[in-house]
């Protein structure tokens, strides 16, 4: 189940080999063993969940925080070409919601500095950066299965990478650096995945491109409904890019919307409408990483820290609801209701 998994989850990518693994976080805890030095420095955006740059610091790197992008909320080439020192390694941009970062300036920037990127994918299965999937680009590319994303195993993740090499360590790496019965060559993990999880996983790969259009239909209907509300800011449209709205997340500007992103959450949350907040605190405000990037401001990740707020836009999110999410929006801020 779990080869037949892997190979059907790299053909869909199209990379050559998938490697499936227990969690997002092993994932990206292989890729970061396979490709670092301890005393590494790794650019990673400051804001995304607490893996990205925990799996960093797990393998005895340095995680250096830069800037995202105010229009994707991806690592932002620029922001990330300044905090480039001698002993830069790589980079791991993810695709924040489902939203492809910017792979061709991110790419360009790898290359003139030498730099390896493992690309943190674990909200972004099904996205596509021009017409390519996001999961076809090297170095290595991680996913996470976890219940809420866009398709699961219960638990589980899965690296894809198009370097022989490299997949071959992500399998010694798996299962305990065994390259021939209990034959090891290497220190390694048990980070396999199990044949029920790759079973289901099959059947979810099978209907994720209808899960996909079903979520990108529902983004499409939120923020057409929700459009022209002063002080809301809706997930842009990024030319070349398709983004898999593994999360609908807007924006809440206080002062022009007339009220704080929390109050908006809990007058929803009085309606029944479920929101949550990706992420409260940027990385270098996490308690984990005191003391990191306390050097420089992080003004963009800042601001989303506190503006963000996620709607609900999965596959089981009805027309009906949507209206209903809409409706309600506009009322608790006070926009014509249209
Ligand atoms: C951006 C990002 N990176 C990494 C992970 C870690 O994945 P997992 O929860 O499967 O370990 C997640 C998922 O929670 C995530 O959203």
């Amino acid at each position: 189940m779990t080869e037949n998994f892997e190979s059907s989850f790299a053909a869909g990518v199209g990379a050559r080999h998938a490697v499936a693994v227990t969690s997002g976080t092993a994932a990206l805890y292989l890729a970061c063993h396979a490709l670092l030095r301890p005393g590494d420095e790794v650019i990673v955006p400051d804001f995304t969940f607490v893996a990205t740059a925990a799996m960093v610091a797990a393998v005895g790197a340095k995680p250096v925080f830069a800037d995202v992008n105010p229009r994707t909320y991806t690592l932002d080439p620029a922001e990330a070409e300044r905090r480039i020192t001698p002993r830069t390694r790589a980079l791991i941009p993810v695709h924040l919601y489902g939203q492809p970062a910017d792979i061709s300036g991110l790419v360009r920037l790898a290359r003139r500095h030498k730099l390896r990127i493992i690309w943190d994918a674990a909200q972004a299965h099904g996205a596509q950066f021009n017409r390519r999937d996001v999961g076809s680009f090297p170095d290595a590319v991680c996913y996470s299965f976890y219940p809420t994303k866009n398709m699961t195993t219960g638990e589980g993740g899965m690296i894809t990478t198009s370097n022989g090499s490299l997949a071959s360590q992500f399998r010694l790496l798996r299962s305990h650096g065994e390259a021939s019965r209990y034959r090891h060559v290497r220190l390694g993990f048990n980070f396999r995945t199990t044949d029920v999880a790759s079973a289901i996983g099959l059947v979810q790969l099978a209907r994720l491109g209808k899960a996909i259009r079903a979520r990108q239909r529902n983004a499409g209907i939120l923020r057409e409904g929700l459009r022209g509300i002063p002080g809301l800011q809706t997930p842009e449209s990024i030319r070349g890019t398709s983004h898999a709205f593994s999360l609908f997340t807007i924006c809440i500007d206080r002062r022009q919307a007339g009220m704080p992103r929390d109050a908006l959450a809990k007058a929803l949350r009085l309606r029944g409408i479920q929101s949550a907040i990706h992420y409260p605190l940027p990385l270098h405000r996490q308690p984990v990483f005191r003391g990191y990037g306390l050097d420089r401001d992080f003004p963009v990740s800042a601001r989303l820290a506190k503006t963000v707020l996620s709607l609900p836009v999965h596959p089981g999110v009805e027309e009906d609801d949507l209206h209903y999410i809409v409706r309600s929006v506009r009322e608790i801020l006070k926009a014509d209701v249209n």
